[in-house]
């Protein structure tokens, strides 16, 4: 990637949805599947937080694995062998959000530099990419399995950086999960939040600047942040395009 700017963009609940996956739980089990597709979910992340603070590392297959065990256990559930190994395959095909092709595909346009940035493992990351017909959008894939720690550990935030090769804060992380967003601010790199249930944001730390309700409203976002990716990342022709547009927009004719 050339771009000075690039965004990352995170991929479980961002660009795919996990909670989808209760489609899946509704032929295998009787009642619960809501239920167990959220707790599922919900420790998912927090194993990978509990391993991060425990200083240990174990991959993110293995870590949706154990947490759907748990999400069934505790709801009661029984499902053999070949229903779990199926939930897994299903993680691999999870859709996508209705805003995101459209979203990639004018951030595209605009220029910007695209890498996906993920707690997920390199093969969960090829597969989802390859099912969704999401790959085409972006330059490079990061998985945190590189370094071996999951977000939001600082250190994952820069080898993104890294990768990319820019300085932390020419990388505008954007995810849809605030603990994410959180994480990347506290790292030193910029973000962006896709807030499309408008929740509550963390109170750990302010909102970023940058806050949106569809991956589609992101690009004229960002085009009007002072820091603006799309006109530092596109030609000098774009550049000149986007400057008029703003001008028109704010002294219409
Ligand atoms: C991801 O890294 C946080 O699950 C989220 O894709």
């Amino acid at each position: 990637m050339t771009s000075r700017v690039a965004l990352a963009l995170d991929v479980y609940g961002t660009l795919v949805d996990p909670i989808g996956i209760r489609q899946h739980l509704k032929q295998l089990l009787l009642d619960e599947a809501t239920r167990v597709a959220a707790l599922w979910r919900q420790t998912q992340l927090e194993y990978t937080f509990r391993l991060t603070a425990m200083g240990q590392y174990l991959d993110f297959a293995w870590v949706t694995r154990r947490a759907l065990e748990f999400a069934l256990a505790a709801t009661g559930q029984s499902l053999d062998e070949t229903g779990r190994a199926a939930l897994m395959a299903a993680y691999d095909d999870l859709e996508c959000f209705a805003d995101v092709h459209a979203g990639l595909r004018q951030l595209q346009t605009a220029g910007c530099g695209l890498a996906v940035f993920s707690n997920g493992t390199p093969p969960m990351l090829d597969a989802v990419l390859d099912r969704s017909g999401l790959r085409p959008y972006f330059g490079m894939v990061i998985s945190v399995d590189e370094v071996r720690t999951y977000k939001p550990s600082p250190r994952v935030y820069r080898h993104a950086a890294r990768r990319l090769g820019l300085p932390p804060d020419a990388v505008y992380l954007v995810s849809s999960n605030p603990f994410d967003v959180v994480g990347a601010q506290a790292a030193g790199l910029r973000a962006a939040w896709i807030n499309r249930s408008r929740a509550v944001f963390d109170t750990l730390a302010p909102p970023p600047d940058v806050v949106v309700t569809a991956l589609t409203e992101l690009p004229g976002r960002l085009a009007e942040t002072t820091h603006n990716p799309i006109d530092e990342v596109s030609s000098p022709q774009r550049r000149r395009e986007g400057r008029r547009e703003r001008r028109e927009k704010r002294e219409p004719k």
